[in-house]
């Protein structure tokens, strides 16, 4: 396919990079994920270090970032906006539409707490005047006038996916976004939401995948790969456990989401360190690379997956991100890794507290 200049990054540093799906974006297999850096459920943030990690991650070839508007409550959106001001054609900018937490009307979704303490309630709105004003505030805070990449965050069963559809499509139309996205869709939804879309294509859908959370092998990876949809996966590091750096003893302040998390017990971070140690380790050191690098290269080179969104809260962790991105592991390792944590039986949801959530949502949209 013929690819316009102007629909990615002018800068196109040395990462492998691939097609989004049958959108005209090229996308770097190691995206910025700039969830932590909006503080919120992380602990805290601090801007000016994020401002040089996203700068670090671009320069060594991440020119991606996938933030959210719901990410530290316009805080992520407003930081991404900074980090790239005056280099605004080197990046591809990824943002979201559909959690509300300044407006009251649509689902309740959860309550939370902001970093000043404030309780926050969040609402899933996916109506197309919602969307709008959306669009409209994340352009404002990432100081942008288009964004790359548009993504639904997670659905919403008071909506018809045709009528947040149509509404995306307007924007595209518009010029105030290239490509039309989802996150946190199954396949029966992803059915309706290319319908709905006819001939514009419909890039990506964003789940969560991890070699402890692989979910998505049963059916929406063979569903995206038979449709030629791209998958940019979210939390492949499992927020930081597969780098090898959560030992028992390390502690999480309460206002960082692993505080609680299933996956960080003390039982789950022995066994998952214990593998990372004895069949991780030797592969990582054939190559000179890390284990977290490692982790990354994995998820990038199952079929299907076009990209990893990896979080990253320092230039050094940016870096060391990216260059995963240039890692290529031999088929019998990607089979021993994958092996290894196959064996492994941990103690949590497989694909994260979302996937409960988003078979309750299907239910409800296929019962209607
Ligand atoms: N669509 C959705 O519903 C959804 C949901 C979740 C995430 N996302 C997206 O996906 C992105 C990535 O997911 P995630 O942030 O949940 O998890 P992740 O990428 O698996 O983990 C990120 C965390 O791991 C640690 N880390 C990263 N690089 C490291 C390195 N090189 N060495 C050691 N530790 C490192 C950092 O935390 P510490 O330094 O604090 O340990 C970092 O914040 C998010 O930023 C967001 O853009 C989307």
């Amino acid at each position: 396919m013929e690819h316009v200049t102007p629909w990615r990054a002018r800068i196109r540093p040395p990462m492998q990079h691939r097609q989004l799906g049958k959108s005209d974006l090229q996308v770097p297999v190691v995206i910025f994920g700039a969830w932590a850096i909006g503080g919120w459920n992380w602990g805290g943030s601090d801007d000016e270090l994020a401002i040089r990690a996203i700068q670090a991650g671009i320069d060594a070839g991440m020119n991606a970032i996938d933030t959210a508007p719901v990410y530290g409550f316009g805080r992520s959106e407003r930081v991404v906006g900074r980090a790239i001001a005056g280099r605004r054609d080197d990046v591809l900018l990824m943002t979201k539409v559909g959690l509300r937490w300044d407006d009251e009307r649509g689902e309740f979704y959860f309550q939370t707490v902001d970093e000043d303490g404030a309780t926050l309630r969040v609402h899933r709105n996916l109506r197309p005047w919602s969307i709008r004003y959306e669009v409209e505030q994340s352009l404002k805070r990432l100081g942008t006038d288009r964004i790359d990449l548009i993504q639904v965050h997670w659905p919403d069963p008071q909506v018809p996916i045709p009528e947040t559809m149509a509404a995306l499509l307007e924007l595209k139309n518009a010029g105030l976004v290239r490509a039309i996205g989802v996150s946190n869709y199954a396949p029966r939804m992803l059915d309706e939401a290319i319908d709905s879309l006819g001939d514009v294509p419909l890039a990506s859908d964003q789940p969560k995948y991890s070699l402890v959370a692989r979910e998505i092998e049963k059916e929406l990876l063979p569903y995206c790969r038979r449709y030629d949809v791209g998958v940019i996966v979210y939390s492949p590091l499992e927020q930081g456990l597969l780098t090898g750096k959560v030992t028992s003893e390390r502690a999480f302040a309460e206002t960082d989401g692993r505080h609680k998390r299933a996956t960080f017990t003390p039982e789950n971070r022995r066994k998952v360190n214990a593998v990372l140690e004895s069949v991780v380790k030797p592969i990582a050191e054939r190559h000179g690379a890390t284990l977290g690098q490692v982790a990354i290269a994995w998820t990038v080179a199952q079929p299907g997956v076009t990209s990893a969104i990896v979080g990253a809260r320092t230039p050094e962790q940016a870096r060391e991100n990216a260059a995963a991105g240039d890692l290529k592991l031999a088929p019998e390792e990607l089979a021993t890794i994958r092996k290894a944590f196959e064996a492994l039986s941990l103690a949590v949801p497989s694909a994260g507290s979302g996937t409960s959530l988003l078979s309750r949502i299907v239910r409800r949209l296929t019962s209607d």
